[in-house]
């Protein structure tokens, strides 16, 4: 077999066999295929794709370049959780504790930014001498005696997914529904939980633009998850907007700690109480996700999840210090303001392009293995259909370098529409798709 040839026959949008898609797996993992080659093949899936049968294939093959991890050592259902990507998507370290805080043991093995969404690795290392690599049996020991730890994907497990994510993050490839499911779905089987609550974002700020690729990339990842013997199940929720109010590593930690004392905004809070009231069913500590949503809201107004909170970063080694003073976390020279230039409602905001922004501030990798700046970022509490003020201030934008701040506050206005008319909220969630069943879900 030859790589040459499957990248041709991938180009031409000839289907892939296991023996094809195995060897290119397996050839990139030990190093024997190059980036360039692997790029280019990665380039012809982008534009012709993966059927469900490649797409399982794929998977299979990239949990098989790594080990697989036991978790038999952690006692109850574990539950793993994990987001498509999306711009201030700060739910999964506020859901971890959450959850854990209500004894559904979370051992979660979470990744850092791509392309110009956030990951959760990028921003725990805001946490000074936060530890996101620690032995497996450490991992195991944390989740045993806390409910909950959080680590970066460890380098013997899914070394395929190792290597591609990061190819894939520098190569214009991240949104393809066959290589975000692979990618995902082989970590959430290699890590060895339970049980599988999947995040799949849809909208302007994420890799996936549109309702109808949603649910395919939704359905297909489910039905890989309980192929793989866990119940899996995928909510499609909105990323037409930067979720919560943060874009940028330290200042979504400060973010998670105000969710976690009550003081999150509505649509993120309301997507980690759904997301936790689900988890909480599949942990088989509820009867079902409405039960569960009181106990996280009940976790949050208690403070018992903050605490949990506090008690992961400390096991991690981490300064549980910056919960009470987040000017321990790493500080932003220069603090833009964004002032509106007329007033009006809020009709559309570009959240891609935001993330972008928060990039090009250094708060993500423009090259593989690029250091990230984790003091800078962008604050924008606003959300569609708010209303503006001429000469408001509505952003913050916080830089390392002037010249870059500047020059992000300058187009942060593009990324904004108004309209003189009122504008309705946007949606928050589309569906809940389980093995079962397809169901449409409301904002009630
Ligand atoms: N998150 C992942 O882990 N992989 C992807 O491809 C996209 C989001
Ligand atoms: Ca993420």
């Amino acid at each position: 077999m030859n790589i040459v040839d499957i990248i041709e026959k991938k180009k031409r949008g000839t289907k892939l066999l296991k023996e094809e898609i195995d060897f290119f797996v397996q050839g990139y993992s030990d190093s024997v295929i190059p980036d360039y080659q692997i790029s280019a093949l990665l380039m012809a899936i982008w534009f012709n794709g993966m059927d469900s049968e490649e797409t399982t294939e794929l998977t299979l093959a990239m949990v098989k370049s790594g080990k697989i991890l036991d978790l038999f050592q952690i006692k109850g259902i574990k539950v793993d959780k994990h987001s498509s990507g999306g711009v201030a998507d700060t739910v999964s370290l506020p859901l971890v504790a959450l959850v854990a805080t209500n004894g559904v043991p979370v051992a979660k093995m979470s990744g850092r930014g791509l392309g110009y969404s956030g990951g959760t690795i990028d921003k725990l290392e805001a946490i000074p001498n936060f530890r996101v690599e620690i032995p497996i049996e450490e991992f195991i020991d944390h989740v045993n005696r806390n409910g909950g730890a959080i680590v970066a994907q460890s380098n013997d497990l899914v070394v395929a997914d190792k290597k591609l994510y990061a190819l894939r993050d520098v190569t214009g490839t991240v949104d393809s529904i066959p290589l975000i499911a692979a990618s995902i779905m082989s970590k959430k089987i290699a890590a060895g939980s339970d049980a599988v609550l999947l995040d799949i974002k849809v909208g302007n700020g994420a890799f996936i633009k549109n309702l109808e690729d949603a649910k395919r990339l939704a359905k297909i990842m489910v039905d890989i998850g309980t192929l793989a013997g866990r119940e899996t199940v995928a909510y499609i929720t909105d990323m037409n907007q930067p979720l919560g109010d943060a874009i940028g590593n330290s200042i979504e930690v400060e973010e998670v700690v105000e969710v976690l004392k009550g003081n999150g905004g509505k649509r993120l809070v309301r997507v980690i109480e759904v997301l936790g009231g689900e988890m909480l069913r599949l942990g088989g500590k509820v009867q079902n996700e409405t039960e569960g949503r009181h106990k996280i809201k009940e976790a949050i107004h208690n403070g018992t999840g903050l605490k949990k909170f506090k008690t992961i970063i400390q096991a991690q080694g981490g300064d549980a210090n910056i919960i009470e003073d987040f000017s321990l976390l790493p500080q932003a020279r220069f603090k833009i303001p964004v002032f509106a230039s007329e007033s009006g409602y809020i009709s559309a905001i570009k959240a891609e392009a935001i993330g972008r922004l928060a990039v090009s501030l250094g708060a993500g990798r423009t090259k593989k293995d690029e250091k990230i700046d984790l003091a800078v970022g962008i604050l924008f509490p606003k959300k569609v259909g708010g209303f503006i003020e001429r000469n408001e201030k509505i952003a913050l934008i916080l830089a390392s370098d002037a010249e870059e701040g500047n020059r992000a506050a300058k187009s942060f206005l593009n990324c904004v529409e108004l309209k003189k008319e009122q504008v309705k909220p946007l949606s928050l969630f589309y569906y809940r798709i389980s093995k079962e069943e397809i169901k449409k879900l409301s904002d009630e």
